[in-house]
């Protein structure tokens, strides 16, 4: 059993995508272990993308991560984080395949609806920025 992350973002829970987005998880039998409805700051925006510090788009990360409240979702299952980022689509919606999230509800690279941790370490390094060990036992 692997743990994944995924983030509703700002622009898609403005757009009450929040039930949308939890069933497509639920219908792929991935299983939610812990779950937040929070404003990220900007500590937690910056460990975050750290990977993507110094990008010309960074800025326009953290400022759109910290822009409202998001979803923060703990997830298990076999091979989670591949099943996630598949379900997911691609990063760019004008490559993300209908029937992904992305593919079916996003048309920005910014405001991509989900954020999604791309490796076991990585996602486990990202849980930690949301989630204490008690919530993710
Ligand atoms: S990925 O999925 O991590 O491999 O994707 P990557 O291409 O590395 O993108 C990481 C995040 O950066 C955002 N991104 C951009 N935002 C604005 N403009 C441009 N050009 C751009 N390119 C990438 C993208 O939305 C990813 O955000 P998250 O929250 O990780 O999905």
């Amino acid at each position: 059993m692997e743990k994944t992350f995924l983030m509703i973002k700002p622009n898609a829970v403005k757009r009450h995508l929040i039930g949308k987005v939890i069933t497509k998880i639920e219908e792929k039998g991935i299983n939610i272990i812990s779950i937040k409805y929070l404003n990220v700051s900007n500590e937690q925006a910056e460990n975050h993308y750290d990977v993507h510090q110094g990008k010309s788009f960074y800025n326009s990360l953290i400022e759109n991560i910290t822009s409202g409240p998001v979803v923060a979702i703990a997830l298990r299952g076999n091979d989670a984080v591949a099943i996630i980022r598949t379900l997911a689509g691609s990063t760019d919606p004008t490559k993300a395949n209908p029937g992904t999230i992305r593919g079916d509800y996003s048309n920005d690279i910014l405001n991509n609806i989900v954020h999604t941790s791309d490796s076991v370490e990585r996602a486990l390094y990202e849980l930690s920025i949301y989630f204490s060990e008690a919530e993710l036992a």
